[in-house]
């Protein structure tokens, strides 16, 4: 099934949230923090069939040079299918757009799965930042891409 990717709006804030909920257990954004994210960065949606499948927002301000993957989330019944490489794929290129040479994101450590797609993209390990997660206390893993080699 496809899931097209588009700009995120407030009217999807509602699916958007049950996603956050359900893939961060003990450490989802409120709706407010949501809402803010939305209203600075550049959120994108995917729409299957389903609804929304998943969600994305990067903070890429023009003139800034460095872009950061602020949150990526897909429903679990849908992973697998693209749809994390399709939101990733729309964050870099808006960075891009905006004249970004490096976009920075922070994954929790216990998180393989996206440390992998992050990897497969091009992005490489470039620090740690120790019990950055809470309540949990999970180290964040820092990731650097350079978009003037990857693209
Ligand atoms: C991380 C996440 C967004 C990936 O979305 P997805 O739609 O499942 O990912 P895709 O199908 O586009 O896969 C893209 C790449 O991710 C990696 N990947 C995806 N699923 C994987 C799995 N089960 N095991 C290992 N690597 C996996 C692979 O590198 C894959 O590329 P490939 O298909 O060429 O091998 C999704 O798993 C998710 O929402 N997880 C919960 C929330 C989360 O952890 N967000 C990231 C916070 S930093």
């Amino acid at each position: 099934m496809t899931a097209p990717v588009r700009a995120g709006t407030f009217a999807d804030l509602d699916a958007v949230m049950d996603i956050e909920r359900a893939s961060f257990p003990t450490d989802a954004w409120s709706v407010d923090a949501m809402r803010e994210t939305f209203a600075t960065g550049d959120a994108f949606v995917a729409e299957s069939d389903d609804g929304i499948v998943g969600y994305a927002a990067v903070l890429a301000p023009q003139g800034s040079g460095d872009a950061d993957v602020l949150t990526i989330a897909v429903t679990a019944a849908h992973r697998g299918k693209g749809i994390g490489a399709a939101l990733l794929e729309h964050m870099l290129e808006t960075a891009s757009m905006r004249g970004a040479h490096r976009v920075f994101l922070e994954v929790r450590a216990d998180n393989p799965v996206a440390q992998r797609l992050y990897a497969s993209r091009g992005f490489a390990v470039v620090g740690r930042r120790p019990r950055y997660y809470q309540p949990d206390g999970v180290d964040a893993i820092v990731m650097r891409l350079d978009l003037g080699e990857a693209r």
